[in-house]
């Protein structure tokens, strides 16, 4: 007899990332010298979690009972009503357009998204290239995806396949949701420029004016692009057109990961289509983890609050940025010369290198004890946690031709 229901029967039993990083672990600690490039978190260069002391204090310092008790269901007041006002601190047209609710994490919001944007059965639609949890996110909620190509053959962003696909999706379900994860897209590295935003907004508005088009900006790793608020600046001119999402979360941009403190943000120009937008969110929330972690939304919440302390967090995280930009350099340097094949990457947490083979490739790799992700078409590395002394032994095992098969 089977109690587990057919569907839900032949679940993966691992993550291919987390057993990649626990071999790399397990080797390390043998005494083998590894880089392990698998997992995308801040390491310095002693190989520990990179974090921010102010931001360590502020746990600290938070009484008991914020971290002991109930959160409102949509979140704590002071935590959403920051998180919006510094999102949408130089774009005030918008900010009372705009409604949050506190999700564990980005992934939270992307789950909100996915429930509340797409029917049961229908499919979001995103890059060819993504992070993998998309795909788990919308197969738990009974939902699927669907991709379009990532580059044209130039490198630059594939457009013209992206208003293909929306054309398509519009046709065969009736509503788009496209989860576009930028800047410092994971795993490409790739961010999108000005002048492609400018196409995008005006793709997307000539879409919505057919259809419900929604586009979430997952904003994992905004704070380390030189320009973080570019996706809002531009697609906040079609927030009357096209339903503006944000996935935002604290993991990356304060290095409070494990906290597990998140939001979704909706921009909604009509007053009473925002009143039903905040409760379905609401009741989403009461569905799914009933209320979130309310010391780090506490936590969060008195960061954005006071531009002192935000000033300061903000300093002690340009010296983490300025530490993952050099390795950003050093990596351009030394993969431009060996002529390594992947997208124009100018900053953030990963970056993909092309192959024709990526398995044996990233077999090989690992053979010689450097951990990278296999993908599709390319190979991810997580710069974020790579010594920069290691990076010229990282490029040199991509530019070792590959063993006969
Ligand atoms: C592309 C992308 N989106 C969203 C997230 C969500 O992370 P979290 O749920 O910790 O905010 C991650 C984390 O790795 C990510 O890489």
């Amino acid at each position: 007899m089977d109690h587990l229901i057919a569907s839900h029967r032949n679940r993966p039993t691992d993550d291919p990332i987390f057993s990649l990083d626990r071999e790399a672990q397990e080797r390390a600690k043998k005494g083998e010298s590894i880089i392990n490039a698998t997992i995308g978190v801040l390491l310095n260069d002693e190989g520990k979690l990179s974090l921010l002391p102010t931001v360590n204090r502020l746990i600290k310092e938070t009484p008991e009972t914020e971290w002991s008790a109930y959160a409102p269901i949509a979140g704590l007041a002071s935590y959403t009503q920051s998180v919006l006002n510094d999102l949408f601190a130089d774009l005030p047209n918008l900010r009372p357009m705009a409604i949050a609710a506190a999700t564990p994490g980005g992934s939270g919001a992307l789950r909100h998204a996915i429930a509340n944007y797409l029917e049961a059965g229908q499919a979001l639609l995103t890059t060819s290239a993504y992070w993998s949890p998309y795909g788990t996110l919308a197969d738990e909620s009974d939902r699927k995806i669907e991709t379009f190509n990532t580059f044209a053959q130039d490198g630059t962003f594939d457009l013209d396949a992206l208003d293909t696909a929306i054309g398509r999706q519009l046709a065969a379900q009736g509503r788009v949701l496209l989860f576009l994860n930028d800047p410092c897209h994971n795993p490409s590295g790739y961010s999108l420029s000005d002048a492609e935003y400018t196409r995008l907004t005006a793709l997307l508005r000539r879409h919505g004016e057919t259809g419900p088009v929604s586009v979430l900006i997952d904003s994992a790793y905004a704070v380390y692009a030189a320009d973080g608020s570019r996706p809002l600046r531009h697609l906040g001119a079609i927030a009357d057109t096209v339903q503006i999402l944000v996935a935002w979360s604290a993991s990356k941009t304060f290095a409070l990961y494990g906290m597990r403190v998140g939001a979704i943000v909706a921009v909604v120009p009509d007053e009473a289509k925002r009143t039903a937008t905040q409760a379905a969110l609401s009741y989403s929330c009461r569905g799914t983890w009933s209320n979130c972690n309310r010391g780090g939304q506490s936590v969060v919440a008195t960061i954005l609050a006071s531009n002192e302390i935000h000033a300061q967090v903000k300093q002690e995280r340009s010296n983490l940025v300025a530490g993952l930009d050099r390795r950003v350099s050093i990596f351009n340097e030394h993969a431009t010369k060996a002529g390594l094949r992947y997208p124009r990457y100018d900053g953030g947490f990963f970056v993909s290198v092309f192959d024709d083979s990526p398995k044996a490739r990233g077999a090989q790799m690992r053979a010689e004890g450097v951990f990278v992700v296999p993908q599709a078409t390319s190979l991810r590395v997580a710069l974020c946690a790579v010594r920069e002394s290691d990076i010229p032994r990282l490029v040199e095992s991509f530019a070792r031709p590959l063993a006969a098969q």
